[in-house]
């Protein structure tokens, strides 16, 4: 097995971090293919905690080369950013290599974002506002600028030139605000693109021969299988796909080149922003997971809404993404509780579906039907080893693999990398 796609299952912050770093560093290549810096990629190593948003994880691995591909909308300010806190904390930072079709997010497009959102009202969507849907809007367009654009300086100073310009006008005319500085924006982006000539490759070249050559390749998704923008609870999703075939487009290979799809399953669920949520627990249930799996924000610090596991979720994510197998995080946060529900249908006025509906009013009316488990009410996170968990804990596990026929492939029962148990060969060294 040679290639290995990571996608989260739900709403995001699955902990997608943790098990990519596990495969991160048994892997000689590392690619994001979707998304930008609204990710927030935590992974503890002794004791450290390193913050990725942009830059594959592959990046703390210092043998991986990292691939920004062509799907990824790139913030040129947010990457210096975290290239420089990675360097700070002598990480070596020079095995990485942009996509020459990736995307820019210029100071417009986070500046749209926040307006977009004002106009909204009461219906925003809670976006990040780094700026990813107007970013990703200008290349449906096809009015944005690429990473290819940025090799000659006079072609890339006209276009961003012209393009400012039209952006002032939307949010001068449109929206009553102030312009943006064109000259200082000019000048700092010009700047960055000097700065960024070097990384700058055809990744998809380098992506392809890498795979024909057998090297592990693993595949870094971002956001989750609910916020794809085709696939998710529409409009309160994110505007790239975080499904396994986002993978195939976003970094320009086939999608017979997936080995594996290990989909991030958090054992119970969350999510930030607006949109329906069947298993959302508004008591003090939900507020016992929040306050125990420390259910905030890492940028923004915003509280998290929670509740118990949605299989109906999970299952559908297992047949869009094709899951080869679950990499189940987080479990030790339901160490103190008597009984445990999971999600297995939901009663919309009295009819049960066990396929996840498209429409909203639908997902919203519904109510969730509980399968009661029973908690094993005692401190997991000593376990290294499987057998070492309680049967309770075990049948939790085994019942999601009945329910949605996946096996569970990985367990993470706390932040450290020896906090992780692996009950198949995935890229062994
Ligand atoms: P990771 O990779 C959780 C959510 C936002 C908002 C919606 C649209 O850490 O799991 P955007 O800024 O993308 O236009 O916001 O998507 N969102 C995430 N939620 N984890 C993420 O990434 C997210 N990336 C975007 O909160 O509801
Ligand atoms: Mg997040």
């Amino acid at each position: 097995m040679s290639t290995i796609a990571v996608v989260g299952t739900q709403w995001g912050d699955e902990g997608k971090g943790k098990a990519i770093d596990y495969l991160a560093t048994r892997a000689d290549v590392v690619v994001r293919a979707q998304g930008g810096n609204n990710a927030d990629h935590s992974v503890v190593i002794d004791g450290k905690k390193y913050a990725l948003h942009l830059i594959p994880s592959g990046i703390l691995n210092p043998t991986a080369v990292n691939v920004i591909g062509n799907g990824v909308v790139f913030d040129p300010a947010g990457f210096f950013e975290e290239l420089a806190d990675l360097e700070k904390d002598g990480i070596d930072t020079k095995n990485l290599f942009i996509s020459d079709r990736v995307h820019i997010v210029f100071p417009y497009h986070k500046v749209l974002d926040g307006l977009t959102e004002k106009a909204k009202g009461s219906s925003k969507v809670g976006t990040t506002n780094k700026g990813i849907g107007p970013c990703y809007m200008d290349k449906m367009a096809r009015v944005g600028l690429r990473g290819c654009d940025m090799l000659d300086d006079e072609l890339f100073r006209s276009k961003l030139s012209a393009q400012i310009d039209i952006k002032n006008d939307m949010i001068v005319k449109l929206y009553g605000e102030e312009p943006l500085n064109k000259e200082e924006i000019l000048e700092t982006y010009c700047d960055y693109a000097k700065r960024l000539k070097p990384y700058i490759t055809d990744t998809s070249v380098l992506v392809y021969n890498a795979i024909r050559e057998g090297k592990k390749v693993l595949f870094e998704g971002a956001q989750g299988t609910m916020l794809d923008i085709d696939l998710g609870t529409y409009p309160y999703v994110t505007s790239s796909h975080p499904v396994s075939g986002g993978f195939s487009t976003g970094a320009g290979i086939s999608p017979r080149l997936l080995d594996e799809v290990i989909g991030i399953v958090k054992a119970y669920t969350t999510r930030v922003g607006a949109g329906p949520f069947v298993s959302e627990e508004d008591n003090e249930i939900g507020d016992k997971i929040r306050e125990i799996g420390h259910e905030y924000g890492v940028t923004t610090g915003r509280p998290r809404r929670c509740g118990w596991l949605d299989l109906v979720v999970i299952r559908y994510a297992a047949r869009v993404n094709g899951l080869t197998g679950i990499s189940l995080m987080l479990l030790d946060v339901l160490d103190q509780f008597e009984t445990i529900n999971v999600c297995v249908g939901y009663d919309y006025n009295g009819q049960v579906l066990t396929d996840f509906p498209a429409s909203l009013d639908v997902i919203g009316q519904s109510k969730p039907v509980y399968k009661e488990l029973k908690g094993w009410n005692t401190p997991i996170t000593g376990c290294r080893n499987y057998d070492d968990l309680p049967q309770e804990a075990k049948e939790y596990i085994a019942f999601i693999e009945e329910f949605t026929g996946v096996p569970v492939k990985i367990v993470s029962v706390g932040p450290d990398r020896d906090q992780t148990m692996v009950r198949a060969a995935l890229f062994e060294k």
